[in-house]
C-alpha cells in the first residue's frame, strides 16, 4: 500500500512542494489506528507522520496511556500541503481510498481521529472538534461492510498552543485505552 500510494499521481498535493510522500509507522497488525491530519514539515522531510513537535506529544501521550506500541499512525492525505495548511476536503477524498485500504488491512479494534480536519473527514460530519472529541462515532468503508468504533480528539498542534486543553485530550485517550482493554462481548 505504501508503495501504492507514492507512486499515486492523482492528489494534487504531490505537486506543490512535497519531497516525498508520507504514510505511515507503527506495527500493521496495530490494534488502535491513530489518523492526523496531513504531513508538516518535519514529516515531509523525514518520510513518517507525527515525527515533529507534535508528534512527539502524541508519542508522550501514547506512551502515557500505555498505547505507543500498539497504534498504526498515519493521516487522511499523504503529502505535505503547502505551508502547512489544512488539506481541502478534496485533497482528503482524493486519498481517502487509500486510507480506508489501510484500515481493511490493519482491521484495527478502535480508530482515534486527530483535529477537526480528520474527525470531519473520516466521519463526514460538520460539527467542529470540541463538539465531535470525546464521543464515539461508527467510521464506516463507502461500502457499509466494515465499520470500526472511531473517537475524535484534539490535535497535539492545538495542546502545544493551548496546555489547559490536555486535561480532555488525555481524558479521551483514557476512555480509548479502556475500550480497547475491554474484552468484545458476544453478540
Ligand atoms: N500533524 C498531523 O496531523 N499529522 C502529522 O503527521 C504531523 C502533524
Amino acid at each position: 500500500l505504501a508503495a501504492a500510494i507514492a507512486a499515486f499521481d492523482g492528489c494534487p498535493l504531490k505537486t506543490q512542494g512535497a519531497k516525498q510522500a508520507v504514510f505511515s509507522r507503527g506495527p500493521g497488525d496495530a490494534p488502535l489506528m491513530v489518523i492526523g491530519e496531513g504531513p508538516g514539515a518535519d514529516e515531509d522531510a523525514r518520510g513518517q507522520p507525527f515525527v515533529g513537535r507534535a508528534g512527539q506529544l502524541l508519542d508522550r501521550m501514547l506512551k502515557a496511556a500505555g498505547l505507543q506500541e500498539r497504534a498504526f499512525i498515519t493521516n487522511t492525505v499523504f503529502w505535505r500541503p503547502p505551508g502547512n495548511r489544512t488539506p481541502t476536503p478534496q485533497e482528503q477524498a482524493v486519498c481517502a481510498p487509500f486510507v480506508e485500504r489501510a484500515i481493511t488491512l490493519v482491521k484495527p479494534k478502535l480508530i482515534l481521529l486527530v483535529g477537526g480536519a480528520s474527525a470531519k473527514s473520516m466521519l463526514k460530519r460538520e460539527e467542529g472538534i470540541l463538539s465531535l472529541r470525546g464521543r464515539w462515532f461508527e467510521w464506516r468503508s463507502e461500502d457499509g461492510a466494515i465499520e470500526v468504533p472511531a473517537l475524535p480528539s484534539l490535535h497535539p498542534a492545538f495542546l502545544l498552543r493551548q496546555p489547559a486543553a490536555k486535561k480532555k485530550a488525555w481524558q479521551d485517550l483514557l476512555m480509548l485505552a479502556e475500550r480497547l482493554d475491554r474484552p468484545e462481548r458476544p453478540h
